[in-house]
């Protein structure tokens, strides 16, 4: 059995940090999302991996390399536009042979692995397997019907009239019958190959689709909200450590991580929180739900439920929190009167500030 991975994509829900860096790998308590996917994917038993990558391809080659670090073996497969999650199989056909495979879209996020939906798709053998997770809005979802039995008997891409409040979680399982229907099909309603039209091709075919409703926790990285949300759910079960120098000066309430060469002087830590490798921390409060980037640094600040990016300073700026600030950014105060907002933001930043 492989693994196609998809890590292409453009990631406009979370511009302008995907301006430069690949949606999948912002961190999550401190470790790019897709890597919690392929260590997942490792767990399940499956060693050979595809990954699809698109125009950030160089920097998620630079951060995953040959796979052996999370003991997978790593084959990229580019995708020269994203033409959506059936063209991925579509180039990856090469790669998957005959095997069947388990397709995880990079962004997404499960939290206790997918050992028990991979299993049980070894043990049945359908034609294809689906994991789903009740959501509140379906229509932003590929949604699911199912029968009495749990089979699936029909699916929809984001439906206006959603038959079901069952979401496609973005982890499939398939066997090659999927490739002819692949092969065939034409693009859907926003100019894509969906791969949910090609089950819902499956289905009409007769071909044996089966679903597991997964129960725990469940995300789709792609917008801050969620980015946020979910760095909350990791931080809450992180196993404390407590490699950085700390100073008497300090105060350290709950749960937390704070990683070598991190150095923490007259603040006041909270959490559950992750403290990066090599940041400094300088009378300033961090609160729970933050995660701090490897190399940052805050002076007299206070943040809470945020995630700050590689090497980025923030001091003297009051109050932060909701917030996803991205590598090396500068946030400080002002030089001089008169008193104002001085902003040098990228495209699509959304700032909000106090009037
Ligand atoms: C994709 C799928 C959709 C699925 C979702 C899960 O949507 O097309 O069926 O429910 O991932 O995250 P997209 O993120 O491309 O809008």
């Amino acid at each position: 059995m492989k693994a196609l991975v998809l890590a292409g994509g453009t990631g406009s829900r979370l511009r302008p940090i995907t301006h430069t860096s690949a949606k999948q790998l912002v961190p999550i308590a401190n470790k790019p999302v897709l890597f919690y996917g392929l260590e997942a994917i490792r767990d399940s038993g499956i060693r050979d991996v595809g990954i699809i990558t698109g125009e950030t391809g160089a920097e998620v080659r630079g951060a995953v390399g040959d796979g052996s670090r999370f003991g997978l073996s790593v084959t990229y497969i580019p995708q020269e536009a994203p033409l959506g999650l059936a063209h991925c199989v579509l180039i990856a056909r090469e790669f998957l042979g005959d095997d069947a495979f388990l397709m995880y879209l990079g962004d997404n996020f499960v939290i206790n692995g997918i050992r028990g939906f991979v299993d049980e798709f070894r043990s049945r053998r359908p034609d294809a397997q689906l994991l789903l997770t009740k959501v509140a809005d379906p229509t932003q979802f590929g949604v699911a019907e199912l029968d009495v039995g749990g089979r699936v008997i029909g699916v929809a891409e984001k439906p206006d009239r959603p038959k079901s409040d069952l979401a496609l979680a973005g982890i499939y399982m398939f066997t090659p019958v999927i490739h002819p229907i692949v092969a065939e099909l034409q693009p859907g309603r926003r100019g894509e190959l969906e791969i949910t039209d090609a089950i819902q091709e499956l289905i009409l075919r007769r071909a044996d689709v089966t679903s597991h409703v997964i129960t725990g926790y469940w995300k789709d990285t792609g917008k801050v909200e969620d980015m946020l949300e979910c760095n909350r759910m990791v931080l809450e079960g992180l196993a404390p450590r407590m490699s950085g120098a700390v100073d008497s000066e300090s105060e350290i309430i709950g749960r937390m991580e704070i990683a070598e060469d991190a150095v923490v002087v007259r603040s006041r830590l909270v959490g559950p929180l992750s403290i990066g490798p090599g940041a400094v921390v300088t009378d300033s409060y961090v609160g729970p739900f933050t995660s701090v980037g490897p190399g940052c640094r805050l002076d007299s600040t206070e943040i809470e439920y945020s995630i700050v990016m590689d090497r980025s300073s923030v001091s003297g700026v009051g109050r932060i929190h909701n917030s996803l600030i991205g590598k090396e950014v500068d946030i400080s105060p002002a030089a001089s009167a008169p008193r104002g907002h001085q902003l040098i933001v990228g495209d699509h930043s959304r700032v909000r500030l106090d009037h």
